[in-house]
């Protein structure tokens, strides 16, 4: 097998390694010849992701950590040793109206999908400079673009993920990593799961999206493992939209008539 991704025998860390998106990653790359090491706080499903693992003969490794946590993100990175890749992946999602959300509430959610990819980005990173190589692949969402209501500081965390992704690209670009981000439209993980559990919505949201279907983790994952690899080597400062094409939809929720 030709290794056209160049990605045979490197090591990714990949945060929330445990959940949707992060488990079709590793077995993604995997799949590729990288060894994937998973951080988690989440260890039973780390477990099931490592039972996929071994499925196509891959032994790999979990490593318990909250992302929002310095002391946590500096133990793990230490014991996953050096790193070719990170995944910056782990994130929560929780409702909150603006008018009444706390600041705890607020803060909790950019301690994890902002301060935790900056802390990670920070511990694997220095690494990558030594070694005068590295690449980054950020989860944001298509909330980034696209403010999400009712769901307290979500977008503004993507958001920020974004230009933490292009700063890190300018800042670390000379010394061999790039930053790169992936911003996944609606896809059906364990985080959206509820929302399909009500009558109609997996239809409906189907029905939204121009390809005609809600994505599979393995939809973000195959852009993810494209932007992590050698093939995307002159690619830096980037934001991939996966949505298949829902962002594209506006013009199309005002009535026309005689143009449908
Ligand atoms: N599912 C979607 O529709 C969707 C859409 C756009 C973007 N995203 C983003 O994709 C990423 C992955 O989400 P998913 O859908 O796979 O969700 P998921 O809930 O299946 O997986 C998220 C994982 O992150 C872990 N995690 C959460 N907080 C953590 C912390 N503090 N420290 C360490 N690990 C932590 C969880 O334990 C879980 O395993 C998230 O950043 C999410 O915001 C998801």
């Amino acid at each position: 097998m030709t290794d056209w991704l160049g990605l045979q025998g490197k090591i990714a860390a990949i945060t929330g390694g445990g959940g949707g998106i992060g488990r079709a990653v590793a077995l993604g790359m995997a799949k590729q010849g990288v060894t994937p090491v998973l951080l988690d706080r989440d260890m039973a499903g780390c477990d099931q992701t490592l039972a996929v693992l071994r499925l196509v003969g891959v032994e790999a490794r979990a490593i318990a950590c909250d992302i929002a946590d310095p002391e946590s993100v500096r133990v793990a990175a230490e014991q996953a040793g050096p790193v070719d890749i990170l995944v910056n992946n782990a994130g929560i999602l929780r409702p909150g109206p603006l008018a009444s959300l706390s600041l705890d509430e607020w803060n909790l959610l950019l301690s994890v999908n902002l301060s935790g990819y900056f802390l990670c980005a920070q511990a694997f990173g220095a690494g990558m400079r030594e070694r005068g190589k590295g690449a980054m692949v950020h989860i944001a969402s298509i909330a980034s673009r696209f403010p999400q209501a009712a769901s307290g500081a979500y977008s503004v965390s993507k958001a920020g993920v974004v230009m933490l992704s292009q700063q890190i690209a300018l800042e670390w670009g000379p010394l061999g990593v790039r930053s790169n981000v992936v911003s996944p439209g609606l896809v059906r993980t364990p985080m959206s799961e509820a929302f399909y559990q009500a009558e109609g919505v997996a239809e409906r949201r189907a029905k939204a999206v121009p390809l005609g279907r809600v994505a599979t983790p393995d939809d973000i994952a195959e852009v993810v493992i494209y932007l992590a690899s050698d093939r995307a080597g002159y690619v830096n400062g980037e934001d991939i939209c996966v949505d298949g094409g829902f962002g594209r939809t506006t013009m199309s929720t005002v009535p026309r008539p005689g143009f449908e």
